[in-house]
């Protein structure tokens, strides 16, 4: 979920509502906004969907004005995507108004206790601590803040808050834990966001909150306290983005926008890793680091974590370090053995991932570095980290991971190689990073040049199917993992991304006529055991795809990849993968961008 909230002397209502669009990848189940002007009119204006539908629903409520709001876009956890359980949540005297990002852990233990029953309009845990703060202020005669913090101290979870009290037309409340929230200052207004972006607009300046921290902002000050009541100073910080990136241009959605972008990608990372003596370069600190650690922890989610296992076999074979990849959600509670001098890389496009950021919070207790790598600069792993590497994808809108995806593969093969050498590692020393990867980049646009063929192939294979498969071995069967995760995605269709050697060994019962079977075939070493593997589940009635490396293709092949150096044959393979999903969702006639359940970075464990 996404919240903002803003406190000024003009009208806030167009940088409450472009700062929800902004947010929007963070969910769109539903929204709302709360708006009031100094204890005059006020509106709550809630809806099922996203922001569209609720600039709609404003535009029906007509002329809505105000000084002070507060906003909320879902990505439901407790509760239907409803209206009802849609935020801003009101008081059942309908005194305080409150949104949230998180999950209240004890909230069935409270709700039980403290609350009557027909206070409740939904099933949120948030509605629940807005009647808290309520029933505290009116029986113990508390001021907002005190029964704000009353509260507090009663729950535990994650959670990032913004709450109006309506007695207190001057003031915006705040407080966070472990969910991320910013205080951005402007000129005579302040504002609350879960992250910067959603403020880019109106300011650059902003202030990072810290768990268990409590804010009152005024349109002229900001107060930031602990929950004891201790003053605590901070700094500000600069944040700005290059906002024509996000246009859409000629493009009918981001995805294919941000498919055909990953050539112009590897180009920037090349350039962008590389110093004016023309040497692939990454900061001194992070290599002193790597080169002083015995082995190498990725930690990630989604389509960061199927990068990161492409990462272990970079790292492992130009710089010689063992390395694991972990899914964040696993590590955090049920940590491996760690061996003696870990380091830590936290893969993360959004840098906002709740899971990962949980364990970094448990690894930065223990005082191992750690690398982030990550699109967002100054997002919450980024701040959090030793060290920070940036992806240079530019805004990735759709929901589906893409260039983040290749950008992560490149950053790392570049760390990797920077690593390699300083360790002089023939592999590294034989492997010219940055002329590959502008290979890679000009393979990718032959590649993608050729899209003809990608509506027939899905009309043909996946029209009539609730399921398939996607095959390979090595970095193939990795790319499959991440080839299967995005035709779910955004197609519905349930798919598998296997070891094409394992299927024998039990999921080829699972094969029928006209089962869609892709295989990628693009290891030198394995090429034709993956055939074999191909022929068994075709004799046993599938469909299949071959999609082949130009150097091992054979005819009838299905498609064909530009030659590569073998290290970056992922970042042609999955190229026709994320092409088959495109189509597919096309054809069925999904929400490309929007797929339905899912939010671009989930902010809650
Ligand atoms: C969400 C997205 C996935 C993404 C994953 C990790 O689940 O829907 O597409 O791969 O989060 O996101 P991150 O921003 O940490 O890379």
């Amino acid at each position: 979920c996404g919240i903002v909230g803003l406190i000024s002397k003009t009208d806030i209502v167009d940088g409450l509502v472009n700062g929800l669009e902004k947010l929007e990848y963070r969910g769109y189940d539903s929204a709302g906004i709360f708006v009031d002007s100094n204890g005059t009119k006020d509106y709550l204006i809630k809806t099922k969907g996203g922001i569209k539908e609720l600039k709609s629903e404003m535009m029906t409520t007509g002329n809505v004005r105000g000084t002070r709001g507060i906003g909320h876009t879902r990505w439901a956890t407790h509760g239907f995507p409803t209206k009802e359980n849609a935020h801003p949540h009101v008081s059942y005297d309908g005194r305080f108004v409150l949104v949230h990002n998180g999950v209240i852990e004890n909230f069935q233990m409270i709700q039980s206790d403290l609350l009557q029953t027909d206070w409740m309009q939904g099933q949120t845990d948030t509605e629940m601590i807005v009647h808290l703060i309520a029933k505290f202020a009116q029986e113990d005669h508390l001021s907002a803040k005190e029964a704000f913090l009353k509260v507090l101290a009663m729950i535990e979870g994650s959670y990032a808050f913004a709450l109006i009290d309506r007695l207190e037309p001057e003031v915006l409340y705040g407080a966070k834990n472990k969910s991320p929230l910013l205080v951005a200052i402007g000129d005579q207004f302040n504002g609350l966001c879960s992250d910067a972006l959603a403020m880019t607009g109106l300011t650059q300046e902003f202030m990072e909150i810290k768990d268990k921290e409590l804010i009152i902002a005024t349109k002229d000050t900001v107060t930031i306290e602990n929950y004891e009541g201790h003053h605590q100073s901070r700094k500000s910080f600069e944040f700005s983005t290059g906002s024509n990136e996000i246009e859409l241009g000629s493009y009918d959605c981001y995805m294919m926008k941000e498919i055909e972008e990953q050539p112009a990608v590897m180009r920037k990372i090349v350039s962008a890793y590389t110093t004016e003596n023309g040497q692939v370069a990454i900061d001194e600190r992070i290599i002193s680091s790597l080169l002083a650690s015995d082995r190498i922890y990725i930690i990630a989610c989604g389509t960061s974590w199927h990068a990161g296992l492409i990462g272990k076999n970079l790292l492992e074979k130009l710089a010689e370090i063992p390395t694991e990849v972990h899914l964040s959600s696993e590590f955090g509670y049920h940590t491996p053995l760690l061996s003696e001098k870990p380091f830590f890389i936290y893969l993360s496009q959004s840098g906002e991932t709740a899971d990962s950021r949980q364990v970094l919070v448990q690894t930065n207790k223990w005082a191992y570095p750690s690398l982030t790598i990550t699109n967002v600069l100054g997002s919450t792993l980024s701040r959090e980290a030793s060290f920070t590497l940036p992806l240079y994808a530019g805004p990735e809108i759709a929901v589906a991971s893409t260039k983040a995806y290749t950008a992560q593969i490149a950053v790392l093969s570049i760390l990797a190689s920077v690593v390699g050498r300083a360790k002089k590692i023939m592999a590294a020393e034989t492997f010219d990073v940055a002329s590959e990867l502008s290979l890679a980049a000009h393979q990718m646009d032959t590649l993608l040049t050729k899209q003809g063929k990608y509506q027939d192939l899905v009309e043909k294979m996946l029209k009539q199917t609730r399921n398939a498969f996607f095959i390979g071995r090595g970095a193939d069967y990795s790319v499959s993992l991440e080839g299967a995760l995005k035709l779910k995605e955004i197609s519905y269709l349930q798919c598998e991304g296997f070891a094409s050697g394992e299927l024998k060994h039990g999921t080829i019962a699972l094969i029928e006529e006209r089962t869609p079977v892709f295989a990628l075939i693009t290891g030198q070493s394995t090429h034709l055991q993956t055939r074999s593997n191909l022929k068994e589940v075709e004799s046993r009635g599938a469909a299949t795809c071959a999609i082949v490396m130009e150097d091992l293709a054979q005819e009838g092949d299905d498609i064909i990849l530009p030659k590569v150096h073998e290290l970056f044959t992922p970042l042609m393979s999955v190229l026709p993968t994320q092409l088959i999903a495109y189509y597919t969702a096309l054809m069925k006639g999904n929400n490309v961008d929007k797929p339905r359940n899912l939010a671009k970075s989930v902010t809650v464990e």
